[in-house]
C-alpha cells in the first residue's frame, strides 16, 4: 500500500514512517518542516534501507496538496501534521485553527478529489479536556479546555461528519496519550525547538546537562505522590497501533476512536526516578506552583483497541526512559549541530 504521510518528518511521524517501511509499505512523507527537520527522513531511510517520497509543502497551499494526490497514487492517509504547543496555542489561537483545521480541510478536499478516502488522524487525549473518570475511556464527552484541544475536536467532528455524510471514507481517530521514548537505535527521536513543553524531552535536557533541573509542576495533587500522574507511551508503540489500525480497518468504512495508550499512570516523580536510573545519574529537580489547566491523573481506558486491534503497548516506562536517554545523548541537540 502506498501511505501518504503528512508530518511525516515530526517526531510521532518520523518513528511510523519507519514502521509502515519495515512492514512493506511505500511512504510519501509530506510536511512543511516547521517544527522539524529532513535529517529525520534521512535517518529514516538509513534505517529501513528504502527511499521515501519527500515533498517538503505546506498543508494550508491547496494546491502543494493536490499535485501530492495528483502524482503520486496514494491509497491511504495518515494525518499527523499540525502545531502542537498547547501554551502557545492560548496566545495565538488563530494560528491553531488556521494550520490545524483549514490544514486538514484542505487535505480532505484534496482526497475527496483525488477518491481516497482512507485516513487516521492524530488526536489527543487532551480531547477529555479535564476529565478525572480515569480510566479515560472513548465513550466520555469531549471537553477540550484549550485551543489546541479545541482544533482536534474540531477536526474529529467534521471527520465524524463527513464519514455520517459519505459512507465510503473510512476514518480513524487516535487518541494519543504521552507520548515519550525514540526507535532504539537512538537515530530518530523527539527534537523539541526551544524550551520543551513536554516533561519527558525537559528531563532529557537536563540529563544531558543542557538545562539545570526539572521544575515540577505542582507537589499537593491528590495522588500518592502530590504530583502529577499521566500515562506515557512508547512512541514505537504508537507507531505499531498506527499499522494495527490501518491493518484492521482494511476495507471497512464508518468512524473508529481508539485511545492508545497503556493503561498505566505514573507520577512526574516516578518519571523523573526512572530516566535518572536509565541515564545513570542523578537528575536535579524543584518543586513549584501547579501549571493552570493540568488535572491531576489521566490515563487511558487502553481495553478498546486491545479488543479490536489486537494492539496494547509492549514496552514500559524504563524502557521508554532507556530509549529516550539512548536518542538524546547521542544527539544532545537532536537534529541540529547546536543549540
Ligand atoms: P511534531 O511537531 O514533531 O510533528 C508534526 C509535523 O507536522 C512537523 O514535522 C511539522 O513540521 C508538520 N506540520 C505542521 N503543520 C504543517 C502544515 N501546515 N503543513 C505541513 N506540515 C506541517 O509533533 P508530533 O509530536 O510528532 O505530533 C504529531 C501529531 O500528533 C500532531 O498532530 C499532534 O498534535 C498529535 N499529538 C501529539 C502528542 C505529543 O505529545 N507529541 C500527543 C497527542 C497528539
Ligand atoms: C506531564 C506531567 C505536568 C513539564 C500535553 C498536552 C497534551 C498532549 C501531551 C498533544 C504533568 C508535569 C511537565 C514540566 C512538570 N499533547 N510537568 N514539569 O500536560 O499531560 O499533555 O502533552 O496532544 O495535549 O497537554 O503533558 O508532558 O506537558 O506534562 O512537572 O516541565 O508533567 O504538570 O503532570 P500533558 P506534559
Amino acid at each position: 500500500m502506498k501511505v501518504l504521510v503528512t508530518g511525516g518528518a515530526g517526531y510521532i511521524g518520523s518513528h511510523t514512517t519507519l514502521c509502515l517501511l519495515e512492514n512493506g509499505h511505500d511512504v510519501v512523507v509530506f510536511d512543511n518542516l516547521v517544527n522539524s527537520s529532513p535529517e529525520s527522513v534521512q535517518r529514516v531511510e538509513e534505517l529501513s534501507g528504502k527511499k521515501v517520497d519527500f515533498r517538503r509543502g505546506d498543508l494550508l497551499n491547496a494546491h502543494a496538496i493536490d499535485s501530492v494526490f495528483a502524482e503520486c497514487g496514494i491509497d491511504a492517509v495518515i494525518h499527523f501534521a499540525g502545531l502542537k504547543a498547547v501554551g502557545e496555542s492560548v496566545e495565538n489561537p488563530l494560528k491553531y485553527y488556521r494550520n490545524n483545521v483549514i490544514g486538514t480541510l484542505n487535505l480532505l478536499d484534496s482526497m475527496e478529489k483525488s477518491g481516497v478516502r482512507r485516513l487516521v488522524f492524530s488526536s489527543s487525549a487532551t480531547v477529555y479536556g479535564a476529565a478525572e473518570h480515569v480510566p479515560l475511556s472513548e465513550s466520555l464527552p469531549l471537553d477540550a479546555t484549550n485551543p489546541y484541544g479545541r482544533t482536534k475536536e474540531q477536526i474529529e467532528d467534521i471527520l465524524s461528519d463527513l464519514s455520517a455524510a459519505d459512507p465510503r471514507w473510512s476514518i480513524t481517530l487516535l487518541r494519543y496519550f504521552n507520548p515519550a521514548g525514540a526507535h532504539e537505535s537512538g537515530r530518530i527521536g523527539e527534537h523539541p525547538q526551544g524550551r520543551p513543553n513536554n516533561l519527558v524531552p525537559f528531563i532529557a535536557q537536563v540529563a544531558v546537562g543542557r538545562r539545570d533541573k526539572v521544575l515540577v509542576f505542582g507537589s499537593d495533587y491528590p495522588t500518592p505522590d502530590g504530583t502529577g500522574i499521566r500515562d506515557y507511551i512508547h512512541v514505537m508503540d504508537l507507531a505499531a497501533g498506527h499499522l494495527a489500525a490501518l491493518q484492521y480497518t482494511g476495507n471497512k468504512t464508518g468512524t473508529f476512536r481508539w485511545n492508545l495508550g497503556t493503561g498505566r499512570g505514573s507520577s512526574v516523580l516516578e518519571v523523573i526516578q526512572a530516566f535518572s536510573a536509565a541515564a545513570g545519574r542523578s537528575i536535579p529537580y524543584e518543586f513549584v506552583p501547579r501549571r493552570p489547566g493540568d488535572a491531576a491523573r489521566s490515563y487511558a481506558d487502553a481495553t478498546a483497541a486491545l479488543e479490536h486491534l489486537g494492539w496494547s503497548a509492549q514496552r514500559d516506562l524504563a524502557k521508554m526512559c532507556e530509549d529516550h536517554w539512548r536518542w538524546q545523548s547521542s544527539n544532545p541537540f537532536g537534529f541540529a549541530t547546536e543549540n
